[in-house]
């Protein structure tokens, strides 16, 4: 049994805020699996390496729903409601997901750029137009993806105070059950009071198409507001990490940044965006699984009911997959990565997320050549509560 991870997983400033801790680099170097003791005393299998945390989460005896015995809970004390089909097993969830996968292909997605080009140079011109310094959390990374989500769902921006505020609290590791359970029902309230209103006054939105559903009798009422409270959290607090989190990266490189500003050639900015995904992982806590029936890997046998642990952060610091993994390097190719999982559940706004962050990372720096801290490092408060990874404030000037 390898050492106690009290603090597994998150904990990433011993070194460099952008790596996993190196307890995991460590376990890594030691072999593909390890046994892990968890706060709450269980003991699930800690796969660290790229190979295996692919074949796991592609393998159907695997199971991600969080009910099952074994599964290994966020914390201890995790509640909250049902994040639909994120936590489910197919048939169920492969029934819920195709309600929606339509509107996140690639092709419809490119329909969008353009919209979100005009999302995103808008409030670049607010920020131009505005006081020095400012917190680009607040004035860019959390407003891009909070307007695209709600664009596209059909949740007004108007109301991004109070879904933003719950989302955080969901999110949050050290939050007590009731208080995350609390904000839970608010969001699913709330959505539900929105799909009440799509089914007698619908409109061109993908919460309408959802309401359609429970129109036929395919979808209940309670999936369609889960699949809304999924859609509205996963598409704004990621993206928005990702924007934070990886203008401060790319200002600590500013080698990298430089090829980023000074070059807009397509293929340069979807690749930086692939490496960026995969350097800064900020879905850091790791896929959560449970096997359903004994499986051989790695010289291992992970017997059915035995969770795991799938860190992205260090399945995408393999070497074997990604020479020199610890460098920033904007023009390696990243497309293997793991930042979106892998598998049934790989991400389903993933084109949505690439798109947004080319167009951001893209336009932010050559509309602004000069953007720069305007703080120290040290001072920059990171999300070591949480369950997805970033700054809550991002201090910048030109
Ligand atoms: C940079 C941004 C993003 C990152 C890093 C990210 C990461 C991930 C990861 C790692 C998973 C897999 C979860 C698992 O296997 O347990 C996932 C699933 C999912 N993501 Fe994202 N995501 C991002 C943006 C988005 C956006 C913009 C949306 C749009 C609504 C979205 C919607 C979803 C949904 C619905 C799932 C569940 C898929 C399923 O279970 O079939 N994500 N995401």
């Amino acid at each position: 049994m390898s050492e106690t991870l009290r603090e597994f997983p998150g904990v990433r400033a011993a070194r460099c805020p952008f790596d996993p801790p190196p307890a995991l680099r460590a376990l890594q170097e030691d072999g593909p699996l390890a046994r892990v003791r968890l706060e709450d005393g269980t003991t699930p299998w800690l796969v660290t390496t790229h190979a295996e945390q692919r074949a796991l989460l592609g393998d159907p005896r695997v199971s991600a729903d969080v009910t099952r015995p074994g599964y290994p809970v966020q914390t201890p004390k995790a509640g909250g409601g049902s994040l639909s089909f994120i936590l489910m097993d197919d048939p169920e969830h492969a029934r819920l997901r195709r309600v929606v996968q339509g509107a996140f292909t690639v092709r419809r997605v490119e329909t969008m750029r353009p919209a979100i080009q005009k999302i995103v140079d808008d409030l670049i011109d607010d920020l131009l137009a505005g006081p020095r310094p400012v917190d680009l959390v607040e004035a860019f990374a959390l407003p891009v993806p909070s307007l695209v989500i709600c664009e596209l769902l059909g949740v007004p921006y108007a109301d991004h105070d109070f879904f933003q505020d719950n989302s955080k609290t969901i999110i949050k590791r050290d939050v007590s059950p009731d208080d995350r359970m609390a904000a839970f029902g608010r969001l699913a309230a709330y959505l539900d009071g929105l799909v009440g209103d799509k089914l007698t006054g619908p409109a061109d939105d993908l919460l309408s198409k959802v309401a359609a559903k429970v129109k036929t009798g395919e979808l209940t009422r309670s999936e369609a507001a889960q699949m809304g409270v999924l859609l509205l959290i996963a598409g704004h607090e990621t993206t928005a990490n990702m924007i934070a989190l990886g203008t401060l990266a790319l200002l600590r490189h500013p080698g990298q940044l430089a090829l980023l500003r000074d070059d807009d050639d397509p293929k340069l900015v979807a690749g930086a965006v692939e490496e960026l995904l995969r350097y800064l992982n900020i879905t850091h806590s790791g896929r959560r699984r449970v096997a359903m029936e004994d499986i051989e890997i790695a010289g291992q046998v992970i017997r059915a009911g035995e969770g795991m642990i799938m860190p992205n952060d260090i399945g995408n610091r393999d070497p074997a997959v990604f020479p020199e993994p610890d460098e920033l390097d904007l023009r390696r190719d990243a497309r293997r990565h793991v930042a979106f999982g892998f598998g049934v559940h790989q991400c389903l706004g993933q084109p949505l997320a690439r798109v947004e962050l080319q167009v951001a990372y893209s336009t932010l720096y050559r509309r602004i050549p000069t953007l720069a801290l305007a703080t120290d490092l040290e001072k920059i408060p990171f999300k070591h509560d949480g369950q997805v990874y970033g700054v809550y404030e991002l201090p910048v000037t030109w």
